[in-house]
């Protein structure tokens, strides 16, 4: 196919969730998936700390030995489920493929969820990111990785955003979805905001969620490993392998800022009002409570 057939498309509706166009040709395929009862998932809304979380996992599972952790790139290792494109990638058959135990990254809103995942009771770890940052993280990666219609401006942006009409849908369906969830299913939900201001903390509660444990050396080698400066350098976790039609990443590095509360140097104070309102709005009656900065 040729590239600029497959790239900067409009999204397509999925049972109301937009999704990028192959996604959504393919989606049978998808709902269709064979789940195996050992298998973690790792799911997100995009931006979240997808990579950071699956890097941590992955470490987890080879005991901390990093140079094991470098045998391929992290979509490799941790195949993204529904993303099928023809000619590039198709995450069920990387999935297939995978011996066990598999770690399988998804960012599909529960009700989208391939129903094997429910009955085969598997383990799920949800990382939530507040959505300010989200959504600056999101505008940037929407102008870097083609995957995505163009953003536009960041103003423009942020309406698609808060209108739900970016790729994976609604951020504020998304958190509130896995959150019910997890009362009936083991689901550990987890905060980046949380990962930032006590990353080993965190790793502890994935360990004993895992029902595994680690030394304390691994605990602070895999600590080291999934900091943000190495994994910014480290080619099996930034990205830079996808260039060229995929990613650019001299328009924004796939590793960017990796902190909370970079929202502050890209709201003005009009948009700052305006997300407050319609967000106290979406977030009516939920449990669930964010940190907007640490
Ligand atoms: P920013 O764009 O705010 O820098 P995902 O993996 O879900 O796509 O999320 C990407 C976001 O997580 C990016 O946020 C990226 O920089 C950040 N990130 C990736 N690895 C990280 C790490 N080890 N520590 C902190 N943030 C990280």
């Amino acid at each position: 196919m040729d590239k600029n057939d497959m790239f900067r498309r409009e999204l397509v509706d999925v049972h109301g969730v937009p999704l990028f166009w192959t996604i959504a040709e393919e989606w049978s395929k998808i709902e269709g998936f064979e789940a195996r009862p050992d298998d973690l998932l790792i799911s997100t809304y995009p931006k979240s700390g997808t990579t950071w979380v699956s890097e941590i996992l992955d470490l987890i599972y080879n005991n901390g030995d990093a140079e094991k952790c470098k045998r391929d790139v992290i979509f490799n290792r941790v195949p993204f489920m529904e993303l099928i494109m023809p000619g590039y990638v198709n995450g069920i058959e990387q999935l297939e493929a995978l011996e066990s135990p598999r770690l399988v990254k998804t960012h599909l809103p529960v009700e989208l969820l391939p129903s094997s995942l429910w009955k085969n009771d598997c383990k799920m770890i949800y990382v939530a990111r507040n959505a300010k940052d989200v959504a600056v993280s999101y505008y940037h990666f929407y102008r870097m990785s083609k995957m995505h219609p163009e953003p536009g401006t960041w103003e423009e942006f942020l309406e698609t955003f808060m209108a739900g009409k970016v790729s994976f849908g609604s951020w504020y369906d998304h958190v509130k979805g896995w959150w019910e969830k997890k009362k009936d299913y083991r689901i550990l939900y987890l905060f980046y905001e949380d990962m930032k201001e006590d990353p080993k903390r965190e790793l502890l509660k994935i360990l004993k969620f895992l029902e595994k444990d680690l030394p304390e050396e691994i605990v602070n080698k895999i600590l080291y490993h999934t900091s943000f400066a190495i994994m910014k350098e480290n080619p099996a976790t930034n990205y830079t392998v996808k260039t060229g039609e995929e990613m650019d990443h001299s328009i924004s590095p796939f590793m960017r800022k990796g902190i909370s509360g970079d929202w502050k140097n890209q709201f003005t104070v009009a948009q700052y009002e305006r997300f407050e309102k319609h967000y106290n709005q979406q977030m009516e009656g939920t449990t669930l409570k964010f940190r907007a900065e640490i």
